[in-house]
């Protein structure tokens, strides 16, 4: 058989009996992932970690359904809905007072527009960061050797699988076409399905990428009035922050017995990932989307933030280090090789949020699920 005929009966089989899409569509449908992690079966049922055993049951009964808790009737105008108010519009604003801004003839029509994109934009990465975490979180159930944190991440597979359906249908129903995958989380996300090392996929979702997303999706819910999103906000963290809480359970037990060297390891990957953090993606689509040039533009945002007394994401950065860096001393990351982190991060101005938060160990407290439970059994007697 020739080259050509092989050709001819792979496209045969590919595309007749099963129906499935071309090689062109399924590279624009599909991104493959290789894990380099060894996959374990285990055979000590034992449950012998009882604050897993106590998270696995909370989140065993706080399971919520997008079908049954949410009311997907709601009506949403995103034009009223649209925040206007913030730092980042303020900066925009600010960018469209100067002479020669490629954004000087906008009016109020534009910038709510404006504010449209950019909450799309950002429910487009929450529902591909969901998607991320969904896999980060399978690979905790094949990879972790310890059968309660089995467990519960089987439990935190199906929370993220609840949370990208979520955020997908709150975009495609309500708000119109998403965004692409902004390539700086897609990087940061691939760089933990990929490693060999079980932890990091830990280290990178449940403490970095999970502090990240509480802060965000907490930015949201501040700045939105619409009901059907806040309460869909209010359930995604609820479960967040169980899975924070997973994270440093899970690796405060593992990191007390690891070598000095081994946690230098873990010390310099964090540094890593959080001073990548401190410089957030900018959203190049937004721009294009509404016609304008985001090279052209930028000059004038500069200007404009040199302009403003604060900077445009300090409360979102806030957030986030408030939950990071106390979750890191916990973890014993700070001082170990001597402190090493603790004076990076010391330079960097981190230390100010180090007795921040406790999202590692009061996790019923956002359990907004259990609460409006509650309330309706209470309503119901
Ligand atoms: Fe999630
Ligand atoms: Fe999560």
């Amino acid at each position: 058989m020739t080259k050509v005929d092989d050709a001819a009966v792979e496209s045969e089989v590919v595309q007749a009996p099963l129906g499935l899409p071309s090689n062109a569509d399924m590279a624009a449908t599909f991104k493959n992932v290789a894990d380099h992690s060894q996959h374990i079966y285990l055979w000590n049922y034992e449950r012998s970690r009882a604050q897993l055993v106590t998270l696995y049951n909370r989140a065993s009964v706080s399971q919520w359904s997008s079908e049954r808790d949410l009311d997907w009737s709601t009506e949403v105008d995103p034009e009223v809905h649209v925040n206007m108010g913030g730092p980042a519009m303020s900066l925009y604003r600010e960018a469209s007072k100067i002479p020669g801004s490629p954004i000087s003839t906008w009016g109020d029509k534009e910038f709510i527009a404006l504010g449209i994109e950019l909450q799309k934009a950002s429910l487009s990465q929450f529902m591909h960061g969901e998607q991320g975490a969904m896999m980060t979180a399978a690979k905790i159930v094949e990879t972790v050797p310890w059968i309660d944190a089995r467990y519960y991440a089987a439990t935190q597979t199906m929370d993220e699988a609840r949370h990208t359906e979520v955020f997908a249908r709150y975009l495609h129903e309500k708000l119109g076409e998403a965004y692409p995958m902004s390539p700086f989380l897609e990087e940061q996300i691939l760089v933990l399905l990929e490693d060999s090392r079980w932890d990091i996929a830990y280290l990178g979702m449940q403490v970095i990428i999970e502090s990240l997303a509480l802060a965000a999706f907490g930015d949201m819910h501040r700045n939105t009035q619409e009901p059907l999103l806040k309460k869909l906000l209010r359930y995604v963290m609820s479960d967040e922050a169980r899975h924070v809480a997973f994270g440093i359970l899970s690796l405060s037990e593992l990191y007390a017995n690891l070598s000095e060297p081994e946690l230098k390891d873990r010390q310099e990957f964090l540094l890593e990932n959080t001073i990548r953090n401190r410089t957030r993606a900018t959203t190049p689509e937004v721009w294009e989307r509404l016609g304008v040039n985001p090279g052209a533009l930028m000059p004038f945002l500069i200007e404009a933030s040199g302009k403003l007394k604060t900077p445009v994401n300090r409360q979102f950065m806030s957030g986030f280090f408030s939950k990071l860096v106390p979750n890191v001393r916990k973890l014993g990351l700070l001082d170990s090789n001597n402190g090493y982190l603790r004076e990076k991060w010391g330079e960097a101005g981190l230390l100010e949020w180090e007795f921040a938060d406790d999202t590692s160990t009061d996790y019923a407290e956002y359990d907004e699920v259990a609460k409006d439970r509650e309330a309706a059994a209470a309503a119901a007697s």
